[in-house]
């Protein structure tokens, strides 16, 4: 079905077109000021200029037209040729009816093409920091968002599992079990046969995942330390990169064991976090598809060689800057970021075919991708009406501005920040006394849900782009702009709906618009325009903003007329109708973020 701006703009459009102007000038939108009028048309303005009159004589003569339409209970010009514009409870009540009884609220899905998003990017081996909590759960919302618009989505965890911190994590076990005596904090990995240097393919065995987790947490630190003041050990590592990538037997196992234990940890984490992913596919699985590309395009005269790398020139006539080319391979051989991400687009056009690749990475990649885009563009990797779009954030800052610390000063981890999280929401929960009374199972159910609200609204709240203050007392408050606050709103609102037996799901026959229904009314006609603004940003702080404006006007209405108490029986239920439609439209705003509210609290 069509919103209700679609429907006004085509309304609207038809009247700019009985003008002899272009119906494109006939947009219409929410208006600025609510206290003026529900919604404007700024199009006049644009269409005299192109028709050489004056702007409100146009105004004027659009407003003519649309006098017949029983639409509008209000037509103003205002200004140089603002049209204000006002609907009848009648049709406001009509559109509603009409939106209670579609699945996307109002929503116009788009041709189901398919989308890849790549929103995780963790490292094999490395823990898990905050900045992969941001692409988690921005990337998470945006895969959703994209869903729900009706495009087939992807979302691709796309691990850092083929770098140079591989080959030092192994060279280091290998280097570790040579010495049995050097060998305090490895436990995990022990040698099943005592002839090393045989080639056998099972040389090693881990014997408990925990602890590799562990030793790897550790042991990363101290190798990539010793790597910067070592230069053997550096060699070493590199070597060992090479080997793996070259897949011999022992390093190449070995890598492997390393990576599935360490695959099993990060899934951990999504799950925790409600995250989810289509593709576990990694940097190793574009491999083989390097050197035919890397020939390709040298072929094509796209790659050269320079200095003894090998290097895409991409730089612009048009630059205001120096632009570096994508580097595809180093002078010693090896393979860097962006030769896995150009050959991870080839992959992706040929196995899925996507209208849109979409980068939740952090902003301060940013040339990395510009330069990868260039490439891809230049050489016909990506055709130019695919989209490729870096969408990216900013940093999660402490409350001293510096990027989010543990209180030791280091890294703060994935896991150890949820935790956190989840605690203070106990906390919360037992000074407010909320769901007190619940047994120990759903407590904690509802607590993970709020601590998982919580950490998610604070980040998708902020611009995209912008760093933001993780605040934990703040964010996890049931007061002001917080998740918590929204999932409070929402379960109260589904507790009313219980006392009263009505049907969240139940759709509207008739709706009554009075004086104090209509705001909430109108606020309800307006969801798709907000998820339109996240969508087409690829920006869920629009969600956020409406989910918030939603239960503010919801306690509003609540406290200004009867809904429970109301005699005229047509006006409780148009009423309690208006309840399930603000519960449900909440609901699905905060599921788009990726938070799920509790069915009591
Ligand atoms: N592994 C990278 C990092 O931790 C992020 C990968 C982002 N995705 C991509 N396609 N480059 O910084």
């Amino acid at each position: 079905m069509k919103s209700i701006t679609e429907k006004l703009t085509d309304i609207v459009g038809t009247a700019f077109e009985s003008c002899d102007l272009s119906r494109e000038m006939g947009f219409v939108r929410v208006a600025d000021r609510p206290d003026l009028a529900q919604f404007q048309c700024n199009g006049a303005m644009a269409a005299a200029k192109a028709a050489k009159k004056n702007p409100r004589e146009v105004a004027q003569a659009v407003v003519d037209y649309l006098k017949n339409d029983k639409t509008f209970s209000k037509l103003e010009i205002a200004g140089p040729g603002f049209i204000n514009l006002n609907v009848t409870d009648e049709y406001l009540a009509a559109h509603m009816v009409e939106a209670a009884g579609d699945d996307h609220l109002g929503v116009t899905a788009v041709k189901p093409d398919t989308v890849v998003l790549d929103y995780g990017g963790p490292n094999i081996a490395k823990p898990m920091h905050v900045g992969h909590l941001r692409a988690a759960i921005i990337g998470d919302s945006l895969r959703r968002i994209m869903a729900f618009a009706g495009y087939k989505t992807l979302g691709d965890v796309h691990m850092g599992d083929w770098g140079t911190h591989m080959g030092m994590i192994v060279s280091e076990y290998i280097r570790r079990s040579n010495n049995a005596n050097n060998t305090p904090t490895i436990t995990a990995l022990v040698p099943v046969t005592s002839n090393w240097g045989q080639s056998q393919s099972s040389f090693f065995t881990i014997q408990s995942s925990p602890n590799l987790m562990d030793d790897l947490s550790v042991m990363y630190p101290l190798v990539s330390a010793a790597c910067k003041e070592d230069e053997e050990r550096k060699a070493e590592a590199l070597d060992a990169t090479v080997k793996i990538q070259n897949k011999e037997p022992q390093y190449y196992n070995l890598w492997k064991k390393i990576r599935d234990e360490s695959i099993i940890g990060m899934k951990a984490n999504y799950e925790l976090l409600d995250v989810h992913f289509n593709l576990w596919k990694g940097e190793s699985d574009v491999h083989d598809l390097i050197p035919p590309m890397v020939d390709d395009l040298k072929m094509r005269g796209f790659a050269m060689e320079d200095d003894g790398a090998v290097i895409v020139p991409v730089k612009k006539n048009d630059d205001k800057k120096e632009f570096p080319p994508l580097i595809l391979y180093k002078r010693d051989g090896a393979v860097m970021y962006g030769t896995t991400d150009l050959a991870t687009i080839v992959e992706r056009m040929r196995d899925y075919k996507p209208v849109k690749i979409i980068y939740v990475v952090d902003q301060r990649q940013h040339l990395h991708f510009e330069q990868v885009f260039r490439a891809a563009r230049l050489s016909g990797i990506a055709p130019a009406d695919i989209e490729l779009t870096h969408a990216g954030f900013g940093t999660m800052n402490g409350a001293d501005g510096k990027p989010f610390k543990t209180r030791a000063g280091g890294v703060m981890r994935l896991e150890d920040l949820i935790a956190m999280g989840l605690e203070k929401a106990r906390a919360r929960m037992e000074e407010a006394e909320i769901a007190k009374d619940f047994s120990a199972t759903e407590k904690e159910d509802v607590a993970h849900k709020v601590a998982i609200a919580a950490i998610k609204f604070a980040d998708l709240q902020n611009q995209r782009h912008a760093d933001y203050v993780f605040d934990l007392d703040r964010l996890t408050s049931f007061e002001g702009k917080t998740g918590p606050y929204l999932l409070y709103q929402a379960v109260r609102i589904k507790s009313l709906l219980r006392k009263a037996d009505y049907l969240i799901g139940k759709t509207a026959n008739q709706l009554i618009i009075q004086d104090e229904d209509r705001p909430l009314a109108l606020l309800l006609t307006q969801f798709p325009d907000a998820f339109d603004a996240a969508l087409n940003n690829y920006a869920p702080h629009h969600l956020c903003d409406y989910a918030y404006k939603l239960a503010q006007e919801f306690s509003r209405f609540y406290s200004s007329c009867h809904i429970l108490s109301e005699e005229n029986e047509a006006l409780k239920s148009s009423r309690l109708a208006l309840c399930a439609l603000t519960v449900r439209t909440m609901e699905t705003a905060l599921g788009l973020l990726g938070i799920s509210v509790p069915e009591r609290m």
